[in-house]
């Protein structure tokens, strides 16, 4: 057990350090004044298909028409969000540790499925359209009734804690982030429109979906054809 003089010099290095990187006071009136900003190259051009396209073609839009997706927009869709694109499971969005915390589901016209990572498959989670009432537990947000496909991105943090303790909450909502920028610039790239939800009353989404109590509702992303 360390002894009480030791302690009180541990506190004393402790403050030495904490007062050393102390922030300086107010700029003396002599400091030099900031540099002007130095202008960067213009960004790159949009050219049709690129990357720098979908970035700068997407936009949250909210008028949608109400007509299911093709099964090879709707696998595209899921694919950017988590499909294994590279080798020992590697995913389309990165993941802190590659802990893989996130689990997709889909709302369409007709079901709900799951989205079968592995296997780039659905699986029948619902025999059932639950887009009403995905839009009645966003308060009321519509446009989530007449997408084509509603992403569900769900995440099972205890596996991110596993590794991350505390700091996993932080971390899977940061890759849920990411997983939904990939949706949104591929649906942006199929000519598609959506807009990424975050307004949700939880307990009622999770019960609708009936998701395992593990996986808990993050983002929601309505994605159809645009109204005009
Ligand atoms: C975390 C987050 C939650 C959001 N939740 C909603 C939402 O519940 N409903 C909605 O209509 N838009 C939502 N949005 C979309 C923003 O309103 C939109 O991104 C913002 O107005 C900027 O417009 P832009 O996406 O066209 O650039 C959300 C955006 C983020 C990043």
């Amino acid at each position: 057990m360390r002894s009480g003089t030791g302690r009180v010099g541990v506190l004393l290095v402790g403050l030495m350090a904490v007062t050393a990187c102390a922030p300086a006071g107010p700029p003396s009136p002599d400091a030099t004044p900031r540099a002007q900003p130095r202008p960067l190259p213009d960004p790159m051009p949009t050219e049709p298909g690129s990357l720098e396209e979908a970035i700068a073609e997407r936009r949250s839009v909210r008028d949608l028409i109400d007509r299911p997706l093709s099964d090879a927009q709707i696998g595209q869709l899921l694919w950017s969000a988590q499909g294994i694109t590279g080798s020992r499971g590697r995913r389309a969005a990165p993941s802190a540790g590659a802990t893989y915390p996130l689990e997709v589901y889909v709302a369409t016209t007709d079901r709900v499925a799951k989205y079968e990572i592995d296997d780039h498959a659905l699986s029948d989670h619902l025999d059932v359209d639950r887009r009403s009432a995905l839009a009645a537990a966003a308060f009321g947000q519509e446009w989530i009734a007449d997408a084509g496909a509603v992403i569900v991105l769900t995440g099972v943090i205890e596996r991110t804690a596993d590794r991350y303790g505390d700091r996993a909450e932080r971390f899977v909502l940061l890759e849920a982030g990411h997983a939904a920028q990939n949706v949104l610039l591929q649906a942006t790239a199929l000519d598609l429109v959506g807009v990424p939800v975050g307004a949700f009353d939880d307990a009622e989404v999770r019960e609708l979906l009936e998701l395992p109590t593990d996986h808990e509702p993050l983002y929601l992303l309505p994605i159809g054809f645009p109204a005009d």
